[in-house]
């Protein structure tokens, strides 16, 4: 996320926040690369909100160019059906039980309007990680509405809480709705394959010799 068009990628908007938060520790301890930077920070964010543990390696390098930019179009929109999600992430390597784990990020954070124009919170308590997104997901009643900035999105009757159109696209398919709902009874089989699934993403494009040294793949760097 540190070239064109990567950076300016309308779906990555408002990460700008997070990386200048970061940038202080990066001006510290410039010898630790913005990719170990970045993917450590997300890490340490899930642990510290009252999340579990995220296994988390280092050896990342940063591209020095922007010749092996991934082509815009991969990332996922709020707006995908569960086919859409599906051949986004199994690109990547991911079935559908870890599509619906990773999903349950959901849980931190809001949407902006002046960002992605979906607005915001999924849960009533968006600092702490925990199954809640499940829980309101499954329990909840949504209304189809339009947000202020003119996108069609799910809100609660209160008009309190959110699901995007993805969101919701994970009970409109009966494997995503098995894992949906299993996740909103039993927390700590979230947490278990959320930390896998989070650490898995976080490994994509590494490869690791047999002492668990990054070490650099050149036909793989763009398989991002
Ligand atoms: C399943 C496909 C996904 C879609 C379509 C999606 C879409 C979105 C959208 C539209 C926003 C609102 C951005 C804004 O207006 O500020 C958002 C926010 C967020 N997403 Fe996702 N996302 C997906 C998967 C993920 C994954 C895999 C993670 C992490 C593991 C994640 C973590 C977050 C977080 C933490 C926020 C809140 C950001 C904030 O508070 O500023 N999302 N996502």
């Amino acid at each position: 996320m540190r070239f064109e068009p990567e950076i300016s990628d309308s779906e990555n908007r408002g990460m700008d926040v997070a990386k200048a938060f970061l940038e202080p520790v990066k001006k510290k301890f410039p010898w630790i690369t913005y990719a170990d930077l970045w993917t450590l920070g997300g890490a340490v964010a899930v642990e510290a909100l009252g999340g579990p543990k995220i296994e988390w390696k280092p050896g990342r390098i940063d591209y020095e160019n922007d010749m092996d930019v991934p082509p815009q179009g991969r990332l996922p929109y709020g707006h995908d059906k569960p086919q859409e999600l599906r051949e986004k992430f199994y690109r990547m390597g991911f079935n559908d039980q870890e599509i619906v784990a990773l999903s349950g990020a959901h849980v931190l954070g809001r949407c902006h309007t002046e960002r992605s124009g979906y607005d915001g919170k999924w849960v009533d308590e968006p600092t702490v990680f925990s199954n809640d997104f499940f829980d309101d997901l499954t329990t909840s009643q949504w209304f189809w509405q339009k947000s202020p900035a003119g996108k069609y999105q799910f809100y609660d009757d209160e008009q309190d809480q959110m699901m995007l159109p993805s969101d919701m696209a994970l009970l409109q398919d009966d494997e995503f709705k098995y894992w949906a709902h299993t996740y909103a009874k039993d927390q700590k089989l979230f947490f278990d394959h959320f930390a896998k699934a989070y650490s898995k993403l976080l490994e994509l494009g590494i490869h690791r010799d047999s002492n668990g040294i990054a070490r650099v793949n050149k036909f793989a760097r763009n398989n991002l």
